[in-house]
């Protein structure tokens, strides 16, 4: 629910330029229509951050955070969608209406700024409890942790009172009322006994936001007893799936990569010896969520789970997550330790840098997993080793990754090269192909995995041509021709295409930064700031970019169909339509487009 009428919002957006206001902040340089610079929302030596006049966007292309004015504000200053708006009005000269928060939604807002206040608040009280007599047991249990002083203060380590009821009594001395402290998640109401805090007698972890913002926590017996762990429940301000802990300080290293692991104590005992990369997902497995809020930051992931079965278990699951999300993912042996904290103890940080530099190659390691499951030494099981291997070969989208993998495997496991190509040729004809390239094979192509979302060279096709339509809107008659909105893979996109079609329909002229101002989560506006930041590669004479916006048209539609014909019989799609529409578009090929 936006706060401020669409009126306003373009109002204050169009007295705001993106280029003005990114001035103010980052040291912008013209490079033909575009401005660059050094992106504020991670550490680049070169400058992958551009921003358009045109579009009123903002988009960086190595991290990929985009968005228009407000997002930048947001983003930035760390504002609120409200207080950025404000700040943009105030800078414009324009006077805001005053009631345009309904009561609801000022109730709404309000709520979640106490309950960040609450944490807060809960935050220093825990702290300080650390620091103070009352805190001596959780304060030698850290330091028998090895922990220092200077770590225990940068995780703003602390201890949760001896007894229960002690954090309910000070958040009440605080102001609070029963209602929103309930919502916290730190204290359980009830009638017959009223507040009980939810940690007790417990070394507390505060879980931080990117932003430094407190907004849960963790907190672990000391010594033995059980649940190990107690962690804060979901709440308006914590959402396990997104959050990774550590993130707040791992996103200002400087090193490139991020290191993935599974616990607290392993991101803490990590960043102690200098691996100031680490982050790690809380009592939860890792999710796409947590995949994309890594890709802001890196491009590269190093597993460091736990060395035991269900550690090699969590990352088998983890390695297809990330490579979804499109990071290149190493896995760490910690043998003969049992996790980063205990290897670092064990060992020290020069054998983990080492341990770094030969980390596994995540298809490698999970092919390593694969065989643990046979008896290779039996003909059989090792023939149905052999097919696993060719299946999880298939699982990747373009045939030079097929084939540096079959080279790799065949290398690693002595096995014959013609022998596992002509397999996995043979699985692929069995109609195995995760994805077929040629139109032909479109009707055996599997069912599965397309929870996932549409493939990525189907997205960047979509990506492609929204960029192109922005920047060329006097193509639109004839691209409209062609496609229809509906032709849109995904939900974002077809969203997105319907509101720039609308626009050029309307007024011949397209408004990026008012279509993202319709999203208001932050991974839809980088989603759609990369859709309007695609470029083709440069083309020379307006034959050869109709050319090749005919290119991307056709490649949308054909592998398009693709997709779709992967549901017929799932409901929606039938068998009928899917042909009908690969005679349109057989036909549109052989007469042409434009
Ligand atoms: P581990 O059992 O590997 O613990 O759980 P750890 O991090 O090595 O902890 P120490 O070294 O014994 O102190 C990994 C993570 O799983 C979650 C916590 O986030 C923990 O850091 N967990 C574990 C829970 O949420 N609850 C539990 O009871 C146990
Ligand atoms: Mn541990």
């Amino acid at each position: 629910m936006p706060y401020y009428s669409d009126e306003i919002l373009d109002e204050v957006r169009n007295a705001n330029d993106v280029v003005d206001v990114i001035s103010q902040y980052v040291q912008l340089k013209k490079k033909g229509n575009d401005y660059f610079g050094l992106c504020p929302f991670h550490t680049e030596k070169t400058g992958s951050f551009s921003v358009s006049r045109t579009k009123q966007m903002y988009y960086c292309f190595g991290c990929g955070a985009g968005g228009n004015v407000i997002t930048f504000l947001r983003n930035y200053e760390n504002l609120t969608f409200s207080e950025a708006v404000e700040q943009l009005a105030g800078r414009a000269g324009i006077a805001l209406p005053q009631q345009e928060m309904s009561r609801e939604q000022q109730e709404r807002a309000d709520r979640r700024s106490r309950i960040l206040m609450i944490h807060k608040d809960a935050a220093v009280y825990f702290y300080k409890l650390l620091r103070s007599e009352h805190g001596k047991d959780a304060y030698d249990y850290f330091k028998k942790r090895e922990l220092s002083d200077e770590t225990m203060q940068s995780f703003g380590l602390g201890f949760a009172g001896r007894r229960p009821g002690e954090l309910y009594k000070f958040l009440k001395s605080r102001g609070y009322e029963d209602d929103i402290i309930k919502d916290s998640g730190l204290v359980t109401l009830d009638e017959k006994r009223g507040g009980r805090d939810k940690f007790w007698n417990r070394a507390m972890f505060p879980i931080m936001d990117a932003n430094s913002k407190v907004i849960a926590f963790g907190g672990r017996v000391m010594g033995e007893g059980e649940p190990k762990y107690l962690n804060s429940p979901e709440t308006v301000i914590f959402d396990k799936s997104r959050t990774l802990y550590g993130l707040h300080l791992a996103r200002k290293t400087r090193r490139k990569e991020m290191i993935l692991c599974e616990g607290y104590m392993d991101v803490i005992a990590l960043h102690q010896a200098g691996f100031d990369n680490a982050v790690a997902s809380l009592g939860t497995s890792l999710t796409p969520g947590h995949a994309a809020l890594l890709k802001r930051y890196t491009s590269d992931v190093y597993l460091s789970y736990d060395s035991d079965g269900a550690g090699c278990k969590a990352a088998l699951r983890a390695i297809p997550i990330l490579r979804e999300a499109g990071l290149v993912c190493r896995v760490i042996n910690m043998e003969p330790y049992k996790d980063p904290d205990e290897f670092i103890k064990g060992l020290g940080k020069d054998a983990y840098e080492e341990r770094i530099a030969q980390a596994e190659n995540a298809f490698m390691f999970s092919v390593r997993m694969e065989e643990r499951k046979f008896d290779v030494k039996d003909p059989d099981a090792k023939t149905a080793f052999h097919r696993a291997i060719a299946a999880k070969i298939l699982e990747f989208p373009e045939e030079i990754e097929r084939k540096n993998y079959i080279d790799a495997v065949c290398r690693q496991y002595e096995i014959s090269l013609p022998a596992m190509e002509q397999l996995v040729t043979h699985l692929a004809a069995d109609g195995y192909h995760r994805r077929s390239h040629s139109s032909r094979q479109t009707d055996e192509a599997p069912k599965r995995r397309r929870r996932a979302g549409a493939p990525e060279g189907l997205r960047e096709a979509q990506r492609l041509l929204l960029t192109r339509l922005c920047e060329a809107p006097q193509l639109y008659p004839q691209v409209r021709k062609a496609i229809d909105p509906e032709d849109f893979t995904e939900g974002l996109y077809r969203d997105v295409a319907r509101m720039l079609f609308a626009q050029i329909e309307e007024s011949g002229r397209a408004d990026p930064a008012a279509i993202a101002e319709r999203f208001r989560e932050d991974e839809d506006q980088r989603e759609i700031g990369a859709m309007f930041h695609t470029t083709i590669a440069k083309e020379e004479s307006a034959e050869e970019q109709k050319k090749m916006l005919e290119e991307v048209v056709m490649r949308l539609l054909r592998e398009g169909l693709n997709y779709k014909s992967q549901s017929v019989g799932e409901g929606g799609t039938s068998y009928n339509d899917i042909l009908k529409e690969k005679k349109r578009i057989e036909q549109m090929q052989r007469g042409g487009i434009f």
